[in-house]
């Protein structure tokens, strides 16, 4: 049942394509998204990071999952993207979203593994889908850069002692950098992928040059997370728009409209490279 993102992610993973999530912080970043998957015939993930729960509220983001599951004609579920407590993901689930990750990398293997179990038991009885991460990557919300490389020793314990659906992990990849390129490892990868024996998630999709991010799709990566991508594009929209204040546009829905279409265009652009286009 294709309905169910643990099926999707499934599909991808046997399939090599994978799917994109992408993070989004409001109405109109949400519509650039769905248009791109729309155009494309991708599904998609809709990824809420904790940054977007304390902008919006549950309330905002509640409505948010009501109206792109009335509009968007492509199968999309929303994300709690690097979730940090039991809470927030029963915040999420009780509005609607089908996929969490519980995010507790920080703790030893031994605590991470109790910290995920429960939320797993939660997800499962409820058929949402549940990511949670080894290693520990650049931290995306305070830009703190010292990061410890998943040990592949680890996998196989942490994938079979908490039977989660998808694995998160630490390659060198840099989420939320906000310019040039990680330097990923791909031996590193490609041993933690061969494992896993669950779909791998590739976090700071953004930053990740092109052709690692192909390999690692034919690796077992059928998950990629992209949040940078869409500041980007917000942020060259308004400075192309507002150079200055005599030649900013009167109406402000003409730059959400060229931010929604630049989005649109660079997320559309990351669908055919994932290989996602054309699988809804
Ligand atoms: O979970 C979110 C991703 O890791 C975002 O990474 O901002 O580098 O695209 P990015």
């Amino acid at each position: 049942n294709e309905n169910r993102i643990q099926e999707m992610i499934k599909r991808a993973y046997h399939e090599h394509w994978a799917i994109g999530q992408f993070n989004i912080s409001n109405l109109e970043t949400m519509m650039g998204v769905i248009s791109a998957a729309e155009e494309k015939r991708s599904p998609v993930l809709l990824g809420i990071s904790n940054g977007t729960i304390r902008h919006l509220g549950y309330s905002y983001i509640e409505g948010l999952v009501r109206t792109a599951e009335k509009v968007a004609d492509i199968p999309l579920w929303f994300h709690l993207d690097h979730g940090k407590d039991f809470e927030t993901v029963k915040n999420c689930v009780n509005i609607g979203f089908k996929s969490v990750m519980i995010d507790t990398s920080t703790l030893p293997l031994k605590e991470n593994i109790e910290q995920v179990i429960p939320v797993v038991h939660f997800c499962k009885s409820h058929g949402i889908g549940v990511e949670a991460q080894i290693g520990v990557t650049w931290d995306e919300e305070t830009g703190d850069e010292s990061q410890e490389k998943t040990n592949p020793e680890e996998v196989k314990i942490f994938v079979e002692s908490t039977d989660i659906d998808y694995l998160a992990f630490s390659f060198g990849n840099t989420p939320g950098r906000l310019s040039g390129y990680s330097n990923p490892d791909i031996k590193l990868l490609k041993e933690i992928a061969d494992k896993s024996q669950v779909p791998i998630v590739m976090h700071g999709g953004t930053s990740v040059p092109d052709p690692d991010i192909m390999i690692s799709i034919s690796m077992g990566v059928s998950k990629i997370n992209i949040d940078t991508l869409l500041r980007r594009a917000i942020t060259d929209t308004f400075l192309s728009l507002y150079p200055n204040e005599a030649s900013a546009p009167g109406d402000p829905r003409i730059a959400f409209k060229a931010m929604r279409n630049e989005i649109a265009e660079r997320v559309g652009n990351r669908m055919e490279l994932f290989g996602s286009a054309g699988r809804a």
